[in-house]
């Protein structure tokens, strides 16, 4: 398993180019399944999850290539309808296929995909939107399987913000017969660029990026080319990796909006960010001012940015409490952040992070996907070296990232085992 080596001490400086957004990507990949033909997706990034999911769209008939950042996918064959246990429980975001495959062939057989690293995670609002559309669901074998001659529109009510579920339950919703309403819908970017790569198919879906969506079922859809919106999450550990280090690094290909509540935290902490021509330049300050981050649904902090947060508030000035509402156990990286020095006790789902002047470079492990980044961010300020095993979890939502950083001036590599 290769690992990840950081000396800590260099100041990030330069540019660096922010890729497509794998959330945004996988969604995306899994609504082609709703129509036949051939696909050009663009600006995919090169990531590991991005790979499962064409397995997963292989799986079910189509045919799938990666070249560069853009992904050729044919649809026209796609007449199976199960997604196996295999390659679901690797990744559950393949449980987004859920909704198309049953809207295109009146049958879906898909596996749950059990447990995660921060808890429980159940796809029991995907399995509720189904049936509020008229399918007959069932759970056989550790498979959600769910068959309808034709979905018919309906309204769907979430009882929390859900983004797959709303997504699957956008998907589903184009080829219904009549009018579906999502209430208390997801309002995240991702929402929004699937139902703009939707209605550029020929659904008509409305409201996407509001707490309302309304999905007015065609007949058929249509092959389409389209450009995946940039990634959010990778755009904002690049910020931290800046401020972490009291750097001067300008972000290109990133859309602003999309991060305001990373923004807004950095700047309360002292970063300076400043928009430009070519990107956003976000300047770290000498020595942050602890903040106080709560998750929420966006437009809320992300949970996926809580940990490379937390990596900033060990090095910050003061007391930083950090209260996780999405997912309560989501703290694998704070016995990792200690092992380099962190101060943080934790109490249910509130982090109390008092910062210190100094971290050391340790061994360390990476936990999942963001917690891995924390780990290399706060690498970038610990005495010595910091090495980050288990980095294959980084690779699912982080392409080259020790490149990225080593181009911005850090003294990171990865060692191949
Ligand atoms: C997506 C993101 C993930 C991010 C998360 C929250 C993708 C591929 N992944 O995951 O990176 O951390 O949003 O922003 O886009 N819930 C239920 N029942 C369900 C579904 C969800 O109780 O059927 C709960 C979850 O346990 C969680 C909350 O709803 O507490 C939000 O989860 P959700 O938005 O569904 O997350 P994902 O779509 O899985």
């Amino acid at each position: 398993m290769d690992k990840i080596l950081v000396r800590g001490g260099a100041r990030l400086t330069g540019e660096v180019e922010i890729g497509g957004a794998k959330n945004a990507a996988l969604p995306i990949m899994a609504a082609t399944l709703l129509a036949p033909g051939v696909f050009e997706l663009t600006n995919v990034p090169s990531l590991v999850d991005v790979n499962t999911m064409g397995h997963v769209l292989r799986v079910l008939g189509a045919q799938v290539t990666h070249h560069d950042h853009s992904l050729t996918i044919d649809t026209t064959n796609c007449s199976y309808h199960e997604a196996p246990y295999e390659l679901v429980k690797t990744m559950r975001a393949s449980v987004c296929v859920l909704g198309p495959v049953l809207a295109r062939h009146g049958k879906a057989r898909v596996s749950l995909p059990g447990g995660c690293a921060w808890g429980p995670r159940p796809v029991d609002f995907h399995i509720r939107a189904m049936k509020a559309l008229g399918a007959d669901v069932e759970i056989e074998h550790g498979y959600i399987v769910a068959s309808a001659d034709r979905l018919t529109g309906s309204v769907i009510h979430f009882d929390t913000s859900s983004v797959g579920a709303t997504e699957n339950a956008m998907m589903a919703a184009t080829l219904a017969e009549g009018t579906t309403t999502i209430e208390n819908a997801a309002r995240e970017p991702e929402i929004t660029a699937l139902a703009d790569f939707l209605n550029a198919m020929g659904a008509r879906v409305a409201g996407a990026g509001t707490a309302t969506i309304t999905i007015e079922g065609v007949d058929d859809l249509h092959a389409v080319e389209f450009r995946v919106v940039p990634d959010r999450i990778e755009a904002g550990t690049f910020m931290v990796a800046s401020a972490i280090t009291g750097g001067d690094v300008l972000l290109k290909g990133v859309v602003r909006e999309h991060c305001s509540a990373v923004i807004s935290k950095l700047q309360e902490s002292g970063a300076e960010i400043v928009d430009e021509p070519g990107g956003l330049r976000v300047r770290g300050p000498v020595w942050g001012q602890s903040v106080n981050v709560t998750t929420a649904p966006y437009p809320g902090f992300a949970t996926d940015m809580q940990a490379q947060m937390m990596a900033l508030m060990a090095v910050a000035d003061g007391t930083s409490v950090i209260t996780e509402t999405i997912y309560v156990d989501r703290f694998s990286h704070v016995p990792e952040l200690r092992r380099l020095g962190a101060d943080i006790s934790v109490d249910h789902n509130v982090a109390v992070v008092t910062g210190v002047k100094k971290l050391s470079g340790a061994k360390v492990m990476a936990t999942d996907l963001r917690a891995s980044a924390a780990l290399i961010l706060a690498g970038l300020v610990a005495e010595g070296e910091t090495e980050v095993s288990r980095v294959y979890h980084i690779d699912r939502g982080y392409e080259a990232i020790e490149e990225k950083l080593a181009g911005l001036g850090a003294d990171v590599e990865r060692v191949r085992e």
